[in-house]
């Protein structure tokens, strides 16, 4: 079994096998005997697990992929065998200062004080709802009294990630989700809310559709003017704060008083694991630390546990497979592989663009290309995409943008290559697949 592990780790970096399509295979069914762990790990290996498309596959290019450095998988699969609690220093020793390491090295990139912390938790859903916790815990009114619990949150977020019903009668959606925020119409939003009211303004450093990032440093400005928390969701284009090149659109990122970003999506870790930063991280320890009698030993004042900082309690230290692998592989190969995925980004807006069938449907952000195949409606799209997906070719999803579906692409794997975006490229030229 563990060879077969150690292949399929090697394996897939180097050649990543074909996809093979769903099959219905006949899984083991669970009994009062059961069949032992050597049929499982066939049924798990031969029938189960092929059906799935990796996301560390080179042309899986929907949604926010990921790809994960053998480093990390290493670690990853050790904490489970280790049997390692994530939750407190008293459990996890030394696993918890390699992870504050990781979180360190986060909290560098995005150009916070040293003073800064956080923690790594299962996604940038879960970051994002614990920013928003901790944001309404910290914002507390100059005349003393709490925000109300229907204070608006402003901004567009993914459904799953905003906040709880009881404040979702007060959110308020700021701009378009397909184009950057401004601080112009954040400061004409807040003209009519009293400040007290907002638990946080919640801005986006590569939108997930787009990749499209705010105005951070405007949208700062207006910020610190009505005295509001800003929460900045970098879950997938906090990555590219390592390439000089593109650095500077990210200014003002640092003024923010939390930030996600998921190293699940592109900085090279399995999943699941994503990072809340905080730049006051006692406001943090203050909204999540929980208490009981039997968490007394492990609540010192001093000691600052991993479950001290976000919405959870028991935890997997899936911090240890960023800080291996950042060990193993070094800074700068991670700068390396995020210029890389953004060169195929831009090789692939680039052969759509010289390509008569296909067309740009914005100037793309980060690592993300929408484009569309000129003449073909939303079920031409969903039946090539299909098509795509059930022959191993691909994964690539519409989506919509601006009102019209359209084809996105979104480069997270430093083992794409041009080939791989010439292929998907081509496919698009046929007539589309009838059924
Ligand atoms: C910008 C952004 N924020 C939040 C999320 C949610 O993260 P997760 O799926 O890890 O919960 C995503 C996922 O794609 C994202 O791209």
């Amino acid at each position: 079994m563990l060879r077969d592990l150690a292949d399929w780790i090697a394996d897939r970096r180097t050649s990543p096998s074909p996809i093979r399509p769903p099959r219905s295979a006949q899984l083991p069914e669970v009994t009062t005997t059961g069949i032992g762990i050597n049929a499982t790990w066939a049924a798990l290996r031969d029938a189960l697990l092929p059906t799935a498309f990796p996301t560390d596959h080179p042309r899986y290019l929907a949604f926010v992929g990921g790809s994960p450095t053998p480093a990390a998988v290493i670690a990853d699969a050790a904490l489970s065998a280790a049997s390692i609690y994530g939750g407190s220093e008293l459990e996890a020793g030394d696993v918890v200062a390699a992870e504050r390491v990781a979180i360190q090295w986060l909290c560098d990139t995005v150009g916070y004080p040293d003073t800064a912390h956080g923690v790594f938790v299962s996604g940038g859903s879960l970051a994002n709802l614990s920013a928003l916790v901790t944001a309404r815990h910290g914002r507390v009114a100059p005349d003393g009294r709490a925000p109300a619990s229907s204070s608006p949150v402003v901004r567009p977020m993914p459904r799953w990630a905003q906040p709880p019903p009881s404040w979702a009668a007060g959110s308020s959606r700021v701009g378009s989700p397909d184009h950057p925020l401004r601080g112009s119409d954040l400061a004409a939003a807040l003209a009519d809310v009293d400040p007290r009211d907002v638990v946080a303004v919640v801005a986006s450093a590569g939108a997930t559709n787009t990749g499209a990032i705010d105005c951070l440093a405007d949208i700062a400005d207006v910020c610190a003017q009505h005295g509001v928390w800003l929460h900045v969701d970098a879950a997938y284009g906090g990555a590219a704060l390592l390439s000089p090149g593109r650095r500077a659109d990210f200014d003002g990122i640092d003024r923010a008083n939390s930030v996600t970003i998921d190293p699940h999506k592109w900085l090279f870790t399995p999943f699941d694991c994503a990072a809340v930063l905080y730049q006051d991280p006692l406001v943090a320890r203050a909204a999540h630390r929980q208490r009981a009698g039997y968490l007394d030993a492990v609540n010192d004042a001093d000691v600052d546990n991993p479950a001290d900082y976000a919405a959870h309690l028991s935890r997997r230290a899936r911090g240890l497979p960023v800080w291996a692998s950042l060990v193993a592989n070094g800074t700068d190969a991670y700068v390396e592989a995020v210029e890389c995925c953004l060169a195929t980004a831009e090789y692939a807006a680039k052969q759509i663009e010289s390509s008569p069938h296909l067309e740009l449907a914005n100037d793309p952000h980060l690592s993300v290309v929408l484009f569309r195949r000129r003449g073909w409606s939303a079920e031409q799209y969903a039946r090539w995409s299909e098509r795509a997906r059930s022959r191993g070719m691909a994964l690539v999803t519409p989506t919509t943008f601006a009102d019209e579906t359209v084809l996105r692409l979104c480069f997270v794997n430093p083992l794409t290559t041009t080939a791989d975006v010439d292929l998907v490229l081509e496919s698009l030229e046929c007539d589309a697949p009838t059924t």
